[in-house]
């Protein structure tokens, strides 16, 4: 959750403060102080013991413990599965960005099954600073807290806190992220109707960057992927942070405090691979058309990297992507590989976004690393990231034909249909060989799919690619190809 990360180009803060060393006499006097006050209190401890159960045997060692008593969750359909309505969204803003940043966070918010607020520094004092479908909340008694970098980072760490005291009824999960954080609702509903919410469960990604997880952590949450606390794990929160907020005051992000008093509570992360910080530079079309095998949870820095459609302002092209993932939410993105044997192509398909047509025979296994198209955030090099990549080739006649959605259409009994055109990048050499030639020729291509069952990413089952064919390859004379994405046989394989 940073805001302005230019911020971030300053050194690295020290994340912990170090007591300051003592010495000589002051010391000496110190420690015999301290055996005094061990003896006190193992005393004490023996003493307590018989007088309470619940009282450490060494008090000294114990956790400071808020006694102040939080209201358990009176959640009566427990049973019943967690669904959109149990998560609440708490995105950090400021009302001085707020009116510029509404208009991509509309794209996805749903007036009719989005819960939350967005949460702002002060009260806005124009009505045109706000938006008028995300309703908004001040953040409370963020100035009493101690900070060296920037004091919004620690009122953007607390939304979790103010959310939780809110005591909305039947909200299972917050769900925390930056007023630039594009959230998919509906997926990250079912992935956390995985986890039982009355445990204590800190859900999110880190950053595609190495050098970002080396600086911060690679066990925290980046805050502008977003990420999700659990009812039980946030009740801990509202009683600690108060105390981490003024422990880790000279941390640098919003992201980090949370995390840090996550970590005093001895919760892990919980990573899914959903989540997109997008700490990178330039196009990100090569991770957003190779995604992995699990369901689209968030994108973030939209305005950092390319329009994710070439041709398309910022705001259009995820609208565009919205679009799609309205129609068959668990798909978007979902890829697809399949083959024309006798013309030797091969056609990636990233669902309700783009499609990709080598000239050639290339396998699943290259197919599903991301095309490097893309630097690092920081140092705008070409790595290392969190996962694999392969060099966008400068021979013209191995890069893909891509093609970008264009249509999508919710058909009748379950079954969509998507059109994606062919896209004549500006720079692009062509290729000389007859067989790219033939593929250049094909305008536009069609896919038909049968919506994924809702509840696919909810379920604990393996997943597995779906296959596709091409269903038209003995005509593809119009200038289209149809494909068909279907499951795959148990007996079938993507192969060359
Ligand atoms: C522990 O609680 C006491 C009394 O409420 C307070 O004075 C002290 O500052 C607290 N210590 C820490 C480390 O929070
Ligand atoms: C849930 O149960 C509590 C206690 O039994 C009751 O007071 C409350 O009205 C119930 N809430 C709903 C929404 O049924
Ligand atoms: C979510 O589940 C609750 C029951 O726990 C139900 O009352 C509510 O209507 C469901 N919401 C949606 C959007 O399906
Ligand atoms: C509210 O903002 C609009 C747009 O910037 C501006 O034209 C208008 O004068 C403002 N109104 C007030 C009361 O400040
Ligand atoms: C704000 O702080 C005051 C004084 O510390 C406290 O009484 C009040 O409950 C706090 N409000 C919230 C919403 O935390
Ligand atoms: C880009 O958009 C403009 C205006 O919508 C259109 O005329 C042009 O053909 C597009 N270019 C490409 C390469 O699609
Ligand atoms: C394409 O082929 C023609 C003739 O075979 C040749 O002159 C030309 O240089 C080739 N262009 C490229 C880009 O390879």
């Amino acid at each position: 959750m940073r805001p302005s990360r230019m911020e971030e180009l300053k050194e690295a803060p020290n994340l912990v403060a170090l007591p300051e060393k003592t010495n000589g006499l002051l010391s000496r006097f110190m420690r015999v102080g301290l055996i005094f006050f061990l003896i006190a209190s193992i005393s004490l401890a023996l003493c307590s013991t018989f007088s309470s159960q619940t009282t450490s045997w060494f008090p000294i060692l114990a956790q400071n413990q808020t006694r102040t008593a939080i209201p358990t969750f009176t959640d009566n359909n427990t049973e019943l599965p967690t669904n959109i309505s149990h998560m609440l969204f708490g995105l950090g803003s400021s009302v001085a960005t707020w009116r510029d940043r509404s208009r991509l966070a509309e794209t996805w918010w749903d007036s009719k099954t989005t819960r939350g607020y967005v949460w702002l520094d002060a009260n806005p004092e124009n009505v045109s600073d706000v938006s008028a479908h995300i309703p908004h909340r001040v953040s409370s008694n963020w100035t009493q807290f101690k900070f060296t970098h920037s004091q919004s980072e620690v009122r953007i760490g607390r939304i979790v806190v103010d959310s939780f005291n809110l005591r909305l009824p039947d909200v299972r999960w917050f769900v925390m992220g930056d007023d630039d954080t594009v959230f998919f609702p509906d997926n990250l509903a079912s992935v956390l109707s995985r986890y039982d919410h009355n445990k204590m469960y800190y859900i999110g990604g880190n950053s595609e960057s190495v050098e970002q997880d080396v600086m911060h952590a690679y066990d925290m949450a980046f805050g502008g992927g977003g990420f999700a606390v659990s009812y039980a794990l946030a009740a801990r929160l509202a009683e600690l942070m108060d105390g981490c907020l003024d422990r880790y005051y000279n941390m640098y992000g919003s992201d980090q405090r949370v995390w840090a008093c996550v970590s005093e509570i001895g919760v892990p992360l919980t990573k899914l691979s959903g989540f997109h910080q997008f700490d990178i530079r330039g196009d990100p079309y090569g991770v957003l058309a190779a995604h992995p095998l699990a369901p689209l949870l968030s994108l973030h820095h939209i305005d950092a990297v390319e329009p994710i459609f070439p041709n398309q302002s910022h705001l259009d092209a995820v609208t565009s992507l919205i679009q799609a993932y309205r129609v068959d939410p668990p798909r978007i993105l979902q890829q697809s590989v399949c083959y024309d044997r006798r013309r030797k192509w091969t056609v990636s398909i990233s669902w309700g976004y783009t499609l990709q047509l080598y000239p050639s025979m290339v396998s699943a296994l290259e197919l599903k690393m991301p095309l490097q198209t893309f630097k690092t955030w920081r140092s705008w090099t070409d790595g290392p990231f969190t996962f694999n990549t392969r060099p966008v080739s400068s021979n013209p006649c191995e890069k893909p034909i891509t093609y970008f959605l264009e249509h999508v259409k919710d058909g009748k009994s379950g079954n969509t249909l998507t059109t994606y055109k062919r896209f004549a990048g500006h720079e692009e050499k062509k290729c000389n060989t007859t067989n790219y030639a033939q593929a250049m020729a094909l305008q536009r291509i069609v896919v038909l799919s049968k919506k994924m069952d809702p509840h696919y990413w909810s379920k604990e089952q393996a997943p597995r690619r779906q296959c596709s064919e091409i269903k038209n390859r003995a005509s593809l004379r119009g200038g289209t190809m149809l494909i068909r994405i279907r499951r795959c046989r148990s007996s079938e394989s993507i192969t060359i």
